[in-house]
C-alpha cells in the first residue's frame, strides 16, 4: 500500500503544467508533450501527489501487440526512493482489467529494473537495435485475479 503522503489519481488536462516540473524532458521532447496529451485524453495518465506536490506520472498503452503496457513511469528527483514510482505502478496494474501487463526499460536503467523487480514483474525479452549498446528490457506481472474477468470480457486499460 502506498505511503499516506502519496496520493496517485488519474491525470486531467489542468495537470499538464505540473509535467514539465516533475520531468524536465516535457518541456525539450515533443513527442514527450503528444505522449502526455494523448494519454491524459485517453483517461491513461496517472500522476502522484507526495506531501501535497505533484512528483510523478506515469502512461499505459494498448500500444504493445494489443496488451496492456506501460510505457513511462517518471518520478521527479525531489522525490525518488520514496515510494512513489511503486505507488504509480501499483495504481495502474490496478486500473488493468487484462491478465497481464507489460512494460520495458534499458538494460542500463537499474533504478527501474530494481523497482520492476519489486513489484514482481519477470523477464519477457529483450530487443536489440533501440539505443545502441543498450537493449530494450521487456517484463510481464501476471495480474491472476483479473483473469476470469479478461477471459469473459477481453478487457484492458
Ligand atoms: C525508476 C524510477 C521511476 C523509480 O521511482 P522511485 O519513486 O524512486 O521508486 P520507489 O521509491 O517507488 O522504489 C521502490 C523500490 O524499487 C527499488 N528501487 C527504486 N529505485 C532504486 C534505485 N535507484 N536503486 C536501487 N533500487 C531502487 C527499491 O527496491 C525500492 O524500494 P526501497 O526504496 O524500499 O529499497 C525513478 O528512478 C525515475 O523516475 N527514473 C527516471 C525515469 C525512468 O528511468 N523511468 C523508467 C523508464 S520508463
Amino acid at each position: 500500500m502506498a505511503a499516506p503522503d502519496i496520493h496517485v489519481r488519474l491525470a486531467g488536462t489542468r495537470d499538464r503544467r505540473a509535467l514539465p516540473e516533475i520531468d524536465p524532458n516535457v518541456s525539450r521532447d515533443l513527442d514527450r508533450r503528444h505522449a502526455i496529451d494523448s494519454a491524459i485524453a485517453a483517461r491513461h495518465c496517472w500522476i502522484a501527489d507526495y506531501a501535497g506536490q505533484p512528483a510523478g506520472y506515469g502512461l499505459a498503452s494498448r500500444n504493445f501487440f494489443s496488451r496492456d503496457f506501460i510505457d513511462l513511469v517518471y518520478v521527479a528527483e525531489f522525490a525518488r526512493r520514496s515510494g512513489v514510482g511503486d505507488a504509480i505502478l501499483a495504481a495502474i496494474e490496478h486500473a488493468c482489467g487484462a491478465a497481464s501487463i507489460f512494460t520495458s526499460t534499458n538494460e542500463s536503467n537499474q533504478p527501474m529494473r530494481a523497482l520492476l523487480k519489486s513489484r514482481d514483474y519477470h523477464p519477457s525479452g529483450r530487443i536489440e537495435n533501440l539505443d545502441p549498446g543498450d537493449p530494450e528490457l521487456v517484463y510481464v506481472k501476471f495480474l491472476p485475479e483479473n483473469e476470469k474477468e479478461s477471459d469473459a470480457r477481453g478487457r484492458g486499460i
